[in-house]
């Protein structure tokens, strides 16, 4: 057998100890300061013999059970496993490195808290911390601008809402597509130096479009229940899988809104679209900010058509993955949008003039009373 240290390990200092972390498996040990070095050298695949003869301080018997547990948990890995054929793929692939990967790979299917914790966390926090400002307003503002049109596209932006309780009525083929072509729509083509670049509904960093996008269809008229691609080039839905046997809920974190949506869309990232123009770990970030466009985009065309579209980041992004049978390790969901038509309105929301009294905060002119929750 040979092993050698994950490449994609990183030490935090602790005390007299040291965190060794691997952010590709989220593997984590404890360890004496003094063990990092031994550990972190040994890069190449080496038999036990070779690393002990590395290391005269130790025999080879007890370092092959060190090595044994530092397989077990992460931190080394055996050749030909299937931890190391994922590492070989990280550094194949992965062009962003690690300040971006240790993020990427840190958050993948983190648990989260649920509502009630959440809520009750931020009440005990409330007490002694409260809440920073979420309205930045200064005294004294230099210019007041004209009121804006509340006509056209500002009448869908002020009504988009997102709602989470959903009539049992299907939606229609034509509201699912416009959604999508909303998103991820071709509307042209533009010729640079180096290539034809696809120019869509929405930007994207040196137009590099990394997002596909898929649906759970469960209830859309005329389409059979299925997992489906769209194909932005041809407007058009592959079937790519069965809807599975397990909840909507699964997909998102246990949230049980989800389960009778009509429809979810799921935004997957090709990270290697981007990565091949810009190998900065801006351009990770970049890419996450076109799927808050493309999904901006999605809901206004859902609320244009009297739909809800609610969107959720709280994935299981493996569980995703398997459902939508992505392999690449660069091919990563990262976004959800449910959409349907509303039911009543179960949550307590006000127009801004409403608001304005209740929160104490004054004087907004802007708004007036269109911003209500109900979209019927
Ligand atoms: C990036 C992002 C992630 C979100 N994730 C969730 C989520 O996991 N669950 C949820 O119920 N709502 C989620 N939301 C919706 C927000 O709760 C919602 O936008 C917020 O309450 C404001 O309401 P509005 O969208 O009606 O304006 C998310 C919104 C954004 C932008």
């Amino acid at each position: 057998m040979r092993v050698k240290s994950a490449a994609t390990l990183v030490t935090f200092p602790q005390g007299e100890e040291a965190k060794i972390y691997n952010y590709l498996s989220k593997d984590v040990i404890t360890c004496d300061a003094a063990a990092v070095n031994w550990l972190l050298a040994i890069q190449d695949w080496s038999t036990i013999d070779e690393i002990a003869a590395r290391n005269i301080e130790f025999d080879a018997e007890s370092i092959a059970g060190e090595i044994e547990q530092l397989v077990a948990c992460g931190i080394f890995l055996e050749e030909s496993s299937a931890a190391a054929r994922r590492e070989a793929e990280y550094t194949a692939t992965w062009e962003f490195g690690p300040t971006a990967g240790i993020f990427h790979f840190g958050i993948m299917d983190n648990e989260f808290e649920n509502v009630e914790f959440g809520v009750a966390r931020q009440k005990e926090r409330a007490k002694t911390n409260p809440s920073p400002k979420l309205i930045w307003r200064d005294d004294q503002p230099d210019v007041k601008l004209p009121l804006t049109s509340n006509e056209g596209v500002f009448s869908v932006m002020a009504q988009r809402r997102s709602r989470r309780n959903v009539t049992e009525q299907a939606i229609s083929l034509r509201e699912l597509g416009d959604c999508l072509y909303a998103g991820l729509g071709i509307t042209g083509f533009i010729q640079t130096e180096t290539a034809v670049l696809p120019l869509k509904m929405t930007p994207s960093g040196g137009a590099r479009n990394p997002y596909e996008a898929y649906v759970w269809a469960q209830n859309v008229d005329g389409l059979a229940r299925g997992i489906y691609h769209y194909s932005a080039a041809d407007h058009a839905l592959t079937r790519v899988n069965e809807v599975p046997n397990f909840p909507a809920q699964d997909l998102v974190q246990a949230q049980d809104w989800a389960d009778p949506m009509p429809a979810i869309i799921l935004l997957v990232a090709v990270l290697e679209r981007t990565a091949w123009k810009y190998i900065e770990p801006n351009a990770y970030r970049v890419v996450l900010i076109e799927g808050g466009h493309i999904a901006q985009n999605m809901m206004l065309a859902a609320t244009q058509n009297e739909l809800t579209c609610c969107p959720t980041a709280a994935l299981a992004h493996g569980r995703i993955a398997d459902l939508l049978k992505l392999t690449a390790l660069t091919h990563t969901p990262v976004y959800a949008l449910t959409i349907g038509h509303p039911g009543p309105c179960l949550d307590t929301v006000y127009s801004v003039a409403e608001g304005v009294a209740l929160s104490g905060i004054s004087n907004i002119e802007r708004g007036g009373n269109i911003s209500r929750n109900n979209l019927r």
